[in-house]
């Protein structure tokens, strides 16, 4: 946790890509245009975290929800990953961006499991950005598997009861090891969470824009970094105890 001098630069960013499906619709276009055009502004943000020494970035690319979703759309989202996984990933290599995915593997057709795995076993040993990208994730989801595991690990006597607390849960739930998100985006004018990060996003800035995710730029992106700069965080002190002494 940060607190006193501000660090002006987040460690790590949390972002909810969206607004594809009005980007398209704004264009007289099918849903699946604005996914596809979704890919560029991630290309453009892993650039800028990497340029900027951003430490971690985390993306929603597919929530739990996501799958109620027409058929086609989910199988041409799937189909979508599948494809650019495979385009971006000898960038991705020769940038040192280390990727990890989070979310309900078991719930993905092999082939992506596959090439996720890949990857991420490829990416291992870089040093560069931690990217972690969200596929079939729920966040009430990632805290129950957290606490089944808890669970298990003190029926086998491993653990007390007693014994779990907060860094223990952190070290249970899928970003186990990274710092807590210091600021999330959210593009596409929704002020929600729509079931992301709940565990650790309990003291992330929150920043919401209009943009729509395909339109999302580097300018963009830089807004969202100066709104972070100009925040003071607290984390339950008053602002005389943060003042700079
Ligand atoms: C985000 O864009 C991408 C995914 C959820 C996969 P949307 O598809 O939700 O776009 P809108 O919100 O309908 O514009
Ligand atoms: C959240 O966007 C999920 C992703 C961006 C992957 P949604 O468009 O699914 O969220 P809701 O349904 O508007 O809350
Ligand atoms: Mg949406």
């Amino acid at each position: 946790m940060q607190t006193g001098t501000q660090a002006l630069l987040p460690r790590h960013i949390a972002v909810i890509m969206d607004g594809n499906g009005r980007w398209a619709a704004a264009r007289g276009l099918p849903r699946s245009a604005g996914h596809q055009a979704g890919i560029e502004p991630v290309r453009t943000i892993i650039g800028q975290c990497r340029r900027q020494g951003v430490a971690a970035l985390t993306l929603f690319a597919f929530s739990s929800e996501n799958w109620r979703r027409p058929p086609e759309e989910v199988g041409h989202l799937m189909d979508l990953f599948l494809d650019a996984l495979a385009v971006e990933l000898p960038n991705l290599q020769q940038n040192r961006v280390r990727m990890h995915f989070i979310g309900d593997r078991q719930s993905l057709g092999a082939a992506l499991c596959q090439r996720m795995a890949e990857a991420e076993s490829s990416t291992a040993a870089n040093d560069g950005l931690q990217l972690q990208i969200a596929v079939s994730y729920g966040g009430r989801s990632d805290i129950v598997l957290a606490a089944r595991a808890l669970a298990a690990a003190c029926q086998r006597g491993e653990l007390e009861p007693a014994a779990i607390d907060e860094a223990r849960f952190a070290a249970a739930v899928s970003l186990a090891g990274l710092p807590e998100p210091d600021l999330f985006i959210r593009t596409g004018g929704e002020q929600r969470l729509s079931n992301f990060l709940l565990w650790n996003l309990a003291y992330t800035e929150l920043y919401f824009t209009d943009v729509l995710w395909p339109d999302f730029d580097a300018p963009a992106f830089e807004r969202a970094l100066q709104h972070y700069a100009s925040r003071q965080r607290r984390f339950g002190l008053t602002a005389e105890q943060q003042a700079p002494k």
